[in-house]
């Protein structure tokens, strides 16, 4: 375990400082674009706007004969598109891979200066994090980037799960965090061949009823366990936790529950791999306005966040006035991007 000062350290003589808090961003749709196919690269700056991160997909889903195209591609995006206020993000290649030191080595070198975080599959332990905050530093101070790139591990190993606080843990670059189902469930022998989602066979049976004939059975949520673990580990740690993707473009609604749960137990978006997925994360991942004008009456009835007082016959105090505040907060956050929302808030 390195020193509290060590720890916050460049890795690199030249790199740039290691942040020591998140900077704010609004982060409800990380929207993964292909980026070795033309059609997609041409319509980037529409997309970057209508979403809170593009992501330049470099690992599963591009072919392997795709790949260099794919590094290449999302270079010419990165140069060509202005990002505004959209986030800039590519998930590199895994890093027993032949193409991860290139994709980390030209990225950083052509775009480093634009690029805000670095999404790498397949964590497993603090040692995969060491390993890329060393690199990223070298490569930092290579190319004089101004600020320090942040790294994004997708939780999506049996044993990236055993060692989910220790990576959130591992370096002063750390953002956050996704739920990975499809790996998630190879590595763990689950049963299923969804990408994220329920299982209708995953559930409990209801008590025998003798005024009815047959016993309901109510299908419960696959991924609580590793969404809460997730949460935990990056809220303890001031990181930001995401749902993944939903591999079922047809099924909205399904989609939209999976990111509704995610959302109530403290996650902050999720990945869109589909333009329908788009609007449902947005609508998912900022607050509802009846919950929010609640929040703000609490804020409002508690200036100092202390004591207690009934508001609709609910009993507020201390705790209540901090669960409002994680509420009008994320509000507020929205509101700066969506006239809306902001309307509906009440700002
Ligand atoms: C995402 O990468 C997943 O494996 O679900
Ligand atoms: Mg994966």
């Amino acid at each position: 375990m390195k020193t509290p000062a060590n720890f916050f350290k460049p890795l690199a003589i030249g790199a740039p400082e290691p942040i020591r808090e998140l900077p704010t961003a609004l982060e409800r749709t990380i929207h993964f674009l292909p980026p070795h196919i033309e059609k997609m690269r041409a319509k980037a700056g529409q997309t970057a706007a209508k979403v809170d991160v593009l992501l330049g997909n470099l690992e599963d889903a591009i072919p392997i004969e795709a790949k260099e195209a794919a590094r290449t591609g999302f270079i010419e995006v990165a140069k060509a598109v202005d990002f505004g206020q959209t986030g800039l993000w590519t998930r590199v290649n895994a890093l027993n891979s032949p193409w991860f030191l290139d994709d980390m080595t030209e990225i950083v070198g052509a775009v480093g200066n634009k690029l805000d975080v670095v999404m790498v599959p397949k964590v497993e332990g603090p040692w995969d994090i060491h390993f890329v905050d060393q690199l990223l530093a070298l490569l930092e101070a290579r190319h004089s980037i101004g600020k320090p790139i942040l790294i994004h591990a997708i939780l999506e190993t049996a044993q990236g799960v055993k060692n989910v606080d220790e990576i959130a843990q591992a370096s002063p670059r750390m953002h956050g965090m996704s739920l990975g189902p499809a790996d998630l469930a190879a590595s763990r022998g689950m049963k299923t061949t969804r990408v994220g989602g329920g299982h209708p066979f995953y559930g409990v049976l209801a008590d025998p009823d003798e005024n009815k004939a047959e016993r309901d059975f109510y299908q419960q949520d696959l991924w609580h366990y590793t969404v809460a673990r997730m949460v935990d580990a990056c809220l303890s740690n001031g990181l930001r936790a995401f749902y993944g993707p939903f591999g079922d473009f047809e099924d909205g609604a399904a989609c939209e529950a999976q990111f509704r749960n995610a959302f109530l137990q403290g996650c902050v978006g999720a990945w869109t791999l589909h333009p329908n997925q788009i609007e449902i994360a947005k609508r998912v991942f900022s607050p509802e306005a009846g919950e929010v004008l609640f929040a703000k009456r609490i804020l409002e009835a508690m200036p100092d966040g202390s004591g207690a007082v009934m508001i609709d016959g609910k009993m507020q105090d201390d705790a209540t006035w901090k669960q409002a505040k994680v509420i009008v907060d994320l509000a507020r956050l929205v509101a700066t991007k969506d006239p809306e929302r902001a309307a509906a808030y009440g700002f």
